[in-house]
């Protein structure tokens, strides 16, 4: 019994002895021992989601152009967000595919907006998320290559970037409070420079992410969402011309980093 009792608290010292050492583990160390991300199940089921017939008109996502023509996802991704004549408007990979779920499969905007994040702990799913994953995950070893070339593109530039500067809400932060600068931090997370372009390569060519923290593959788009939650401001609209304008800006920035989705995050 009592040697029971030993071995147990050695089990229980050994196991805490991680976070005794003076070296915490980290997403590093996790990502190490983990080998591939769990996001690799993502892009299977979205895979399979974008080839099965759904919605009112029941078709499949398979004529969905992303930029590169009907169906075309080898490097769709690399180039976005980008200028659609169809709409007249720029768009991130996200609004593309809702825009493609709505006029495509005649699905409801409303519900695609609700369902774009999962809650893992509440079991709700996302098919936003593994289509994200997918399609991201086919410019792999890419690199970026948005270009500026249409008049809305310029502008949503910009504008992403007024954004991106612009200070608001109880703390008056902007986005540059937080990511215009090299090695900030809080707490133990490192910051990422929007304006540090090694550092922006490799922080947008990681997105989308398997968060350890949250079980899920997170999207840009929810990246948005948690950021302006962090400013205490109020919720940014799912894939609205703002979180695109900001993405753009970001993605610009990030040009010639290369694509390595979906990643491991914290
Ligand atoms: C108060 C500081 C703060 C502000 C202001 C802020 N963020 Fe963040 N941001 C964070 C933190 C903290 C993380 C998570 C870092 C981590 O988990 O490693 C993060 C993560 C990110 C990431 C992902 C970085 C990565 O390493 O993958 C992006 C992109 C981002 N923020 C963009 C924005 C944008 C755009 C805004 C403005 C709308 C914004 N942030 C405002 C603190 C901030």
């Amino acid at each position: 019994m009592k040697k029971q009792t030993s071995l147990v608290l050695a089990a229980i010292l050994s196991a805490t002895s991680l976070t005794l050492s003076a070296k915490p583990a980290s997403v590093d160390d996790y990502r190490a021992m983990l080998g591939d991300s769990p996001g690799l199940l993502w892009v299977e089921d979205g895979e399979a989601l974008w080839k099965q017939k759904s919605g009112p008109k029941n078709v499949s996502l398979e004529a969905c152009d992303l930029g590169k023509g009907p169906g075309v996802i080898a490097g769709a991704y690399a180039e976005l967000p980008r200028y659609f004549k169809d709409t007249d408007n720029v768009m991130d990979l996200e609004a593309r595919l809702k825009h493609c779920m709505v006029s495509l499969q005649g699905k409801d905007p409303k519900q695609i907006d609700k369902q774009a994040f999962s809650s893992p702990k509440k079991y709700i799913d996302s098919d936003m998320e593994k289509m994200v994953a997918y399609v991201a995950a086919a410019s792999n070893s890419m690199p970026f290559n948005v270009t500026l070339n249409h008049a809305k593109e310029k502008a949503a530039y910009e504008a992403g970037e007024a954004l991106f500067w612009r200070r608001s809400s109880v703390m008056d932060f902007s986005c540059a409070t937080c990511h215009a600068q090299d090695d900030k931090r809080i707490r133990l997370q490192s910051l990422y420079n929007a304006y540090n372009k090694e550092n922006a390569g490799k922080t947008i060519g990681t997105w989308p992410t398997y968060r350890v923290s949250q079980d899920t593959v997170r999207t840009m788009q929810h990246r948005m969402w948690d950021c302006h939650w962090q400013m205490r401001l109020p919720d940014i609209d799912y894939a609205s011309d703002a979180a695109t304008a900001l993405i753009l800006f970001m993605t610009k920035q990030a040009n010639d980093g290369e694509i390595q989705v979906p990643s491991i995050k914290r």
